[in-house]
């Protein structure tokens, strides 16, 4: 690499998908700016990177709040002077019935960080990167993003928002060369789950082989920041249901209220 070295944002680094590109864009080259509510995690990330030879800078960020996001990227332009890749990746589900999700506490939080979040980080870099005529923003949706399933309203609400914040943004800034991706992961092991507020009557879960690590959402990411592609659905096969979904809207109905609404809710 030659000339100043490239700069990552990465938002909810401090743990999970979020750390784990974050240390692979470290060791790529990238200065990373650390977000994410939990400061201490992203001092000892910035340590163990700069520990490994790389260069971080840790932020304490909501990403629900407008301010903070401001700051974020002030903070990141007076350190380093540029943005080239925004990994808007914080974010959070509550798995429940509609009716049992609290407003306050489940609903209007999710939207706030995981839809306004990416929007107000992305309108905080995009005079920059415009101004640069550069620039890659990565947004991370979910599978819950292409297909809802049952508890996942809201959720899905959210990364199916992303998705239409994604491609029309890609339409507006593409013309300045700024790229825009949308990555839409299936299941990954991690603390996601422990934050759904999710309790199962029945034993569904997704099949183990296709559960993935952080760290191989992360190697994807990495892979998207080399060579920038419009969306990445993981596992590939997920792409197979997907389409499946879309062929044939009552036979999913159908299906979703079989192996899942009817188990939970312990009817036959
Ligand atoms: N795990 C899955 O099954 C899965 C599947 C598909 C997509 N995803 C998506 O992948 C992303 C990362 O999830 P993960 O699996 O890595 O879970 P995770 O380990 O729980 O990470 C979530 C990250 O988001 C941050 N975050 C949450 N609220 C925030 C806020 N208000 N402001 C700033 N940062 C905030 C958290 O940091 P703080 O708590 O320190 O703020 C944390 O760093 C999420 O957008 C999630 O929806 C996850």
């Amino acid at each position: 690499m030659s000339g100043p070295k490239p700069v990552a944002i990465v938002t909810g680094a401090s743990s999970g998908i979020g750390e784990a590109t974050a240390r692979l864009l470290a060791a790529d080259g990238y200065r990373v700016v650390l977000a994410a509510r939990r400061l201490e995690r992203l001092e000892a990330l910035q340590q163990a990177i700069a520990a490994a030879g790389g260069e971080a800078l840790a932020v304490r960020t909501d990403v629900g709040h407008p301010a903070d996001v401001q700051a974020l990227v002030e903070r990141t332009l007076a350190a380093y002077g540029q943005v080239d890749v925004l990994f808007n990746n914080a974010g959070f589900g509550r798995t429940k019935w509609l009716d049992e999700l609290d407003p306050e506490k489940d609903i209007l939080p999710q939207i706030q960080v995981n839809l306004s979040g990416t929007i107000l980080t992305t309108r905080a870099v995009l005079p920059h990167m415009i101004a640069r005529r550069r620039g890659h923003i990565i947004n991370m949706s979910s599978l819950g993003g292409l297909m809802a399933t049952p508890t996942y309203s809201v959720y899905a609400a959210t990364k199916y928002g992303l998705r239409g914040f994604s491609d029309a943004l890609r339409r507006e800034v593409g013309v300045f060369g700024i790229k825009v991706s949308v990555v839409y992961p299936g299941g990954v092991s991690g603390d996601f789950a422990s934050h759904t507020g999710m309790q199962r009557k029945s034993q569904l879960s997704t099949p183990r082989a296709l559960v993935l690590t952080p760290q191989q959402v992360a190697q994807a990411v990495r892979g998207l920041v080399r060579r920038p592609r419009r969306s990445l659905v993981l596992p590939w096969v997920y792409r197979l249901v997907v389409l499946f979904s879309e062929l044939f809207p009552s036979l999913n109905d159908w299906v979703q209220e079989q192996i899942f609404t009817r188990p939970e809710r312990g009817m036959k």
